[in-house]
């Protein structure tokens, strides 16, 4: 089977797209791939400064969605069955994933965006309802707006009930974020703060931040007395440090929220979170957006989307053509 794969860690240059033996299921859920998830975590990993580092080649990868092809008795799921799939390897043509990384795809969504359903939604879901506990009513930052996980909060936070204010870095992710749902857009350029202050009345109830970064000490400005701040990640490029008077004087939550390692301790928890989404999806009140698809071919060009600061929403693999009556 066709795969991309990671022959040197040099990033989006070392990916080639070659052969690779198909993947045994051997009490797993066997799964044709449609469309595979691109997202920053494959970025890192293509460079080996993921958390989890592999060695070359490898094919890269974490998500992908497609149709099942064969799944163990008792599992729930049945050949043919559009799925989403948190699996390693995921940029072939099939793809292994134990049963209970394996969820169904609502009719309503195609399977490009069945995959931008997993991760991002899912970190998204984890960072605002079990980390910062948003509620109905409050006024949500994100960060990152337009982006893949950022994205999917701004959607995910006006489907919870709350005002958002997103903040993007250029014309086109401010447009992005609009059509998302933000109630307001800012861009990230000088006095970005400033407008978030008058735009909250004094500042956000939560703060969702995949950028940090030089943005995020403005960030944490941002926050009312009593605000919360969710630490995603660190697309911005570097780990930023914060002086604990300021958490301490402004009454403030610091959190972080990393799905990945959550959900290693507590396997149930995408199985919830995923009916959840699912039912916000029938409703009417999410459907991911999709920025771009391309070949698998191009898995490299994929990847320097998302280097170069230009993915808007889910970037996605096409493996094979969907066939939809
Ligand atoms: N905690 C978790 O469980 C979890 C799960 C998935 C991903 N993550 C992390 O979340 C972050 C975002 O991931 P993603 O998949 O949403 O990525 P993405 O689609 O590329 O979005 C990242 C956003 O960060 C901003 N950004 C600022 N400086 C950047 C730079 N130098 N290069 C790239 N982007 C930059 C961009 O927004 P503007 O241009 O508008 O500033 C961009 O839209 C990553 O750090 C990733 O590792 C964490």
């Amino acid at each position: 089977m066709k795969a991309a794969v990671v022959e040197r860690l040099e990033g989006p240059d070392g990916v080639v797209v070659a052969d690779r033996p198909e993947p045994r299921p051997e009490g797993a859920v066997l799964v044709a791939v449609h469309a595979a998830g691109v997202s920053f975590p494959d970025l890192l990993l293509s460079r080996g400064q993921y958390q989890i580092r592999r060695d070359p080649p490898f094919v890269l990868g974490v998500e992908a969605a497609g149709t099942v092809v064969s799944a163990p008795a008792g599992s729930g799921f049945r050949p043919g069955q559009r799925v989403v799939a948190s699996a390693w390897d995921s940029w072939a043509e099939m793809v292994v994933a134990p049963p209970d990384r394996v969820f169904p795809v609502p009719e309503r969504l195609s399977l490009a965006q069945g995959v931008a359903l997993l991760m991002n939604y899912h970190t998204a879901h984890f960072g605002l309802v079990r980390r910062g506990r948003l509620r109905a009513g409050e006024t949500l930052l994100v960060q990152g707006a337009a982006g893949g996980v950022g994205s999917a909060a701004v959607e995910l936070g006006k489907a919870m009930g709350a005002t958002v204010i997103a903040v993007v870095s250029d014309r086109g992710k401010a447009d992005a974020a609009s059509r998302l749902g933000a109630d307001h857009v800012v861009l990230a350029g000088e006095g970005w703060l400033e407008e978030v202050r008058r735009l909250s009345g004094g500042g956000v109830d939560l703060a969702f931040d995949p950028v940090t970064a030089d943005r995020f000490d403005d960030t944490v400005r941002s926050l009312a007395p009593e605000g919360r701040l969710v630490v995603i990640g660190f697309a911005g490029g570097s780990i930023p440090r914060l002086a604990m008077n300021r958490v301490l004087f402004r009454n403030i939550d610091v959190v972080g929220a990393a799905w990945g390692a959550f959900v290693d301790r507590h396997p149930d928890l995408p199985a919830r979170t995923h009916a959840e989404l699912v039912r916000l999806v029938e409703s009417g009140r999410l459907s991911p957006l999709v920025g771009a698809e391309l070949p698998l071919e191009r898995a490299a060009d994929a990847l320097r989307l998302l280097e170069g600061r230009r993915a808007i929403g889910k970037v996605v693999l096409r493996v094979r053509e969907e066939e939809r009556a």
